[in-house]
């Protein structure tokens, strides 16, 4: 391992992963714990997902990606759909500065037609001032199901068969990896899910065929840095085959 260390002072980790992929979950149960509100939860887990990025702009982690609203999240209650898209514009608001200037690049992946208005303004806006940004790519999934995903990379790829642009005997991984919303990007080498459920909910169904899982017990608004660190110190440990045998 090199001697070097990051700005937190961590020791440089000798094999960081590409990609990171967290399932934020837990902010209701951590909300339960103390007879608060639900969203007082989802409030303090925005207070987890700062830390977070702040501390994968430090260790150079090129690629985050973070499950902030899945499409079976709109059949929560409405009060509820309604304080998280506000607590999303709020953040993107209170974070724009601090992601021009830390060089992390915003990107959706999901529905994004499915936001509110104001939402997607704020989106775009962020967006745009962040384009040429080529530090961390912040990937926020919002109003993103794996399935749907799947299911309009195979609109698009069948729409141009039919009209004769594709050869479908040309059809392979990597024509259907730059199909999907994360072309481009290297599939997440690790796949974290906070609060102990051992599934995988609908989160980047194709991306992650080869993803380290880890599955901590610690509920999303307590989870961190340091945690955060000694899953990628765990990760390096893990002898990945890639469904090979060791050399
Ligand atoms: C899962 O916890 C979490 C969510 C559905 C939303 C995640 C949102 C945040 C972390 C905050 C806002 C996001 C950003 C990017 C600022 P849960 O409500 O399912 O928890 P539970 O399983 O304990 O009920």
């Amino acid at each position: 391992m090199s001697s070097k260390t990051t700005k937190i002072g961590e020791p440089v980790l000798a094999e960081l992963p590409r990609h990171v992929a967290i399932i934020m979950d837990g902010n209701g149960r951590w909300a339960k714990k103390r007879l608060l509100n639900r969203v007082k939860g989802h409030e303090k887990g925005a207070e987890t997902v700062r830390r977070i990025v702040r501390t994968c702009r430090e260790l150079n982690i090129p690629v985050l990606t973070l499950y902030a609203f899945s499409t079976e999240n709109w059949q929560r209650p409405a009060t509820e759909v309604k304080a998280l898209m506000a607590l999303l514009k709020k953040f993107l608001i209170e974070e724009e500065l601090e992601l021009k200037q830390n060089n992390i690049r915003l990107n959706i992946i999901g529905q994004f037609q499915r936001l509110p208005e104001d939402v997607r303004k704020t989106i775009e806006r962020v967006k745009s001032s962040t384009a040429s940004n080529d530090g961390l790519l912040l990937n926020l999934a919002l109003s993103y199901g794996g399935r749907t995903e799947i299911t309009e990379m195979v609109q698009t790829v069948a729409a141009k068969a039919a009209s004769g642009q594709l050869n479908p005997a040309t059809i392979d991984e990597a024509l259907i990896s730059d199909h999907l919303y994360t072309r481009g990007m290297p599939d997440p080498d690790i796949m974290i899910r906070t609060s102990g459920e051992m599934r995988i909910s609908n989160f980047l169904l194709w991306q992650l065929a080869y993803a380290e899982i880890f599955v901590t017990p610690t509920l999303w608004p307590d989870f961190t840095p340091e945690e955060f660190i000694s899953i990628l110190k765990s990760f390096q440990q893990r002898d990945r085959r890639f469904g090979k045998v060791d050399s």
